[in-house]
């Protein structure tokens, strides 16, 4: 490119997260350049060039991209001389997966609920909520998909009418990992969201609680997936 040309090209993108990269010299009076990424939300992200006599790699990383059309721009500095561009590339680094929360509700498909499927107890989401046998063991399953693998927040929504606290098995994909107390919320009607860390694969994982006393589970409403962007 001479001083002060520039030159464009449109692609076709997927959203997540990009590296720019480049290699790049300048010659004569040309001191610097620019190539600028701009995504179809019209975010525009820009890689400095400065000056180098010899063939500099030039990198921008961790370019976030809206999915669609995404332009390319090459731009010379003023002067008299020339920008040169070689083995440009813009190279997708990892997934664009949203952050988002995916209520699973325990009265739902594939959730298993080791009682029954109650509704007597207002102040559940859906259609209702699983009344666990009273009984060590008597689990509730949910099955939750997660976009990529890492770490996930988990909120059980729980009633415990009773004076005394239930504690259960957290167990993700058939591994044990904490025993989590619920806490007497007051009455039945009474429903609160404990929220538990774990880490879950890409795709589908089950996550079950699993009562380790002969009172069994509190009633389970529903469980709120939280995943990360990726
Ligand atoms: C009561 C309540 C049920 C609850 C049960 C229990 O029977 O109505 O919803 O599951 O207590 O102690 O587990
Ligand atoms: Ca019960």
């Amino acid at each position: 490119l001479a001083g002060s040309a520039s030159v464009r090209q449109q692609i076709t993108v997927p959203a997540g997260t990009y590296t720019l990269s480049t290699l790049a010299r300048t010659s004569g009076s040309v001191s610097s350049g620019q190539i600028t990424v701009t995504d179809s939300s019209g975010a525009v992200r820009t890689l400095n060039i400065p000056a180098s006599s010899g063939f500099t790699r030039r990198e921008a990383a961790g370019l976030q991209l809206a999915a669609g059309t995404a332009t390319v721009t090459i731009r010379a500095g003023s002067g008299s001389g020339n920008l040169a561009v070689d083995q440009l590339g813009l190279v997708k680094t990892s997934g664009g997966t949203t952050p988002g929360t995916q209520r699973y509700e325990a009265e739902t498909a594939p959730a298993t609920c080791q009682g029954t499927i109650d509704s007597n107890h207002v102040g559940f989401s859906g259609s209702g909520f699983c009344n666990g046998t009273n009984a060590a063991g008597a689990y509730v399953q949910f099955t939750a998909n997660a976009a990529a693998a890492g770490t996930a927040t988990i909120g059980v929504r729980f009633a415990n009418g009773g004076t005394t606290a239930r504690s259960a098995n957290l167990i993700v994909n058939g591994t044990t990992l904490a025993n989590v107390s619920f806490e007497p919320t007051g009455a039945w009607t009474t429903w609160v969201t404990k929220t538990l860390t774990v880490s879950l694969n890409a795709g589908s994982n089950t996550i079950r609680l699993d009562p380790t006393i002969a009172d069994g589970l509190p009633n389970v409403d529903c469980l709120d997936v939280s995943t990360p962007a990726s």
